[in-house]
């Protein structure tokens, strides 16, 4: 059932945004058939529906993201979460933490076409924003982790990452004294285990959220929020250059994962998603990334190969890269230099006012 929902969901957000109407009408009905509160964990995004409820202030242009029924957030949890983000000792050898490669100075991310971890070694992707991943359907760019708690075990355990395992981690912060009273707090007995520092982790990265951008003070009502080429770009993405097929909803994502060609021409293609469904028609097929904020995330693309926004609306504007199982939404679209300028100003336009999140000065001791 709950896969059901979730599918559901995902459709209904590829089909771009929804008349909010339909879209209550639609959930009531499928609620009313499964009766479950349960079920209300899976959505996201443009449901502004979730497990329990979210506290914090939400920017302007999103809904409040969906909180795991079984990790309710709170003022603790977020706090305890925020120093676990910043401790270099989650790491084997005390080198890198969850700031290495998703550093809130650059977009929360690296700046580096893939990142570098415990002992210097090089990944083969890109570090992906942490800003609004809240509203993920699943993490990673195959999408292998169900959940933001789930995503923390990848790079703790990760050899080239954080080079740890989770019990050895777990243990560490367990050795701390000044992390006893925190995890006190946050969950009403001082014991540490990673269950608990993955609920930590998630809860404060469910604050990390950016809207109130240019574009969603327009759709808000202020007409001279976007320049005139912002708004020609506007017009251009959701209408002849089609980039609302997949960048669809209030994070301009629709969850799935499609094959753009990023790639596609090396000896060795990274299959994406592929490796994680074994569907022959997943090869080459990655999610499809928000695009709040990236003036702050560059690189782009799932290899980090892209620098610049210009050169992504020319891969775009060239049809992608031909490969046997491109995307059928892909295909060449024939803007001149001005549209092509006018789609970059657009997406100039979605980034957005972030708290400013600063490391804490000191760590528990
Ligand atoms: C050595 C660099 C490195 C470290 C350290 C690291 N990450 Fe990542 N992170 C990445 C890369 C690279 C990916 C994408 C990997 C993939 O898709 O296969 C990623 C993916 C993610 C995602 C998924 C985002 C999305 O859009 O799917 C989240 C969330 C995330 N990391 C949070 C964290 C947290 C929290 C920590 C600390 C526990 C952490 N990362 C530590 C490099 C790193
Ligand atoms: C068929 C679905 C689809 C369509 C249509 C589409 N995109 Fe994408 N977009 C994706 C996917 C999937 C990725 C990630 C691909 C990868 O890394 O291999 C992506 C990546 C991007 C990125 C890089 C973001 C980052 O953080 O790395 C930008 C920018 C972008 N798209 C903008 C656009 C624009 C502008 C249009 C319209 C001209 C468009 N997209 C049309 C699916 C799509």
């Amino acid at each position: 059932m709950k896969m059901k929902i979730s599918q559901f969901s995902r459709d209904k957000a590829a089909r771009g945004a929804l008349a909010a109407a339909a879209v209550v009408t639609a959930l009531a009905a499928v609620i009313a058939i499964i009766g479950a509160s349960s079920a209300r964990a899976q959505f996201g995004d443009d449901f502004g529906e979730s497990g329990s409820s979210y506290p914090y202030h939400v920017p302007l242009g999103l809904n409040p993201p969906p909180v795991p029924a079984d990790n309710a957030i709170t003022d603790a949890k977020v706090a305890l979460g925020k120093d676990l983000y910043f401790d270099k000792r989650l790491s084997q050898n005390d080198t890198v933490s969850c700031e290495t490669c998703h550093n809130p100075m650059m977009g929360w991310t690296d700046h580096k076409p893939v990142s570098t971890g415990i002992h210097g070694q090089h990944g083969t992707r890109n570090a992906p924003t942490v800003l609004n991943s809240a509203y993920n359907q699943q993490q990673f760019w195959d999408g292998r982790a169900p959940s933001l708690e789930k995503q923390i075990e990848g790079p703790v355990a990760n050899p080239v990452e954080m080079g740890f395992s989770l019990a050895g981690a777990a243990k560490r912060i367990g050795g701390i004294k000044g992390y006893a009273p925190l995890f006190q707090a946050a969950f009403g007995s001082p014991k540490v285990t990673f269950d608990r520092i993955e609920k930590a982790i998630a809860s404060f990265e469910r604050t990390v959220l950016t809207g109130n951008s240019p574009y969603d003070r327009y759709v808000a009502g202020d007409t001279k929020a976007l320049s005139p080429q912002a708004a020609a770009g506007m017009a251009l993405f959701f209408g002849k250059a089609n980039c609302d097929a997949c960048h669809a909803g209030k994070n301009f994502s629709d969850g799935d994962y499609h094959n753009i060609g990023v790639g596609m021409n090396s000896k060795h293609p990274d299959w994406g998603r592929y490796l994680v469904t074994k569907v022959e028609a997943d090869r080459g097929k990655f999610k499809t990334p928000t695009l709040r904020d990236l003036p702050e995330t560059y690189p782009y693309m799932h290899d980090g190969s892209v620098k610049t926004l210009a050169e992504v609306i020319k891969f775009y504007n060239q049809g992608g890269e031909k490969n046997k199982w491109l995307d059928p939404q892909i295909r060449p679209l024939h803007l001149d230099d001005a549209e092509q300028a006018e789609l970059v100003a657009f997406l100039d336009a979605l980034n957005g006012t972030q708290d400013q999140v600063a490391p804490p000065k000191t760590l528990p001791q």
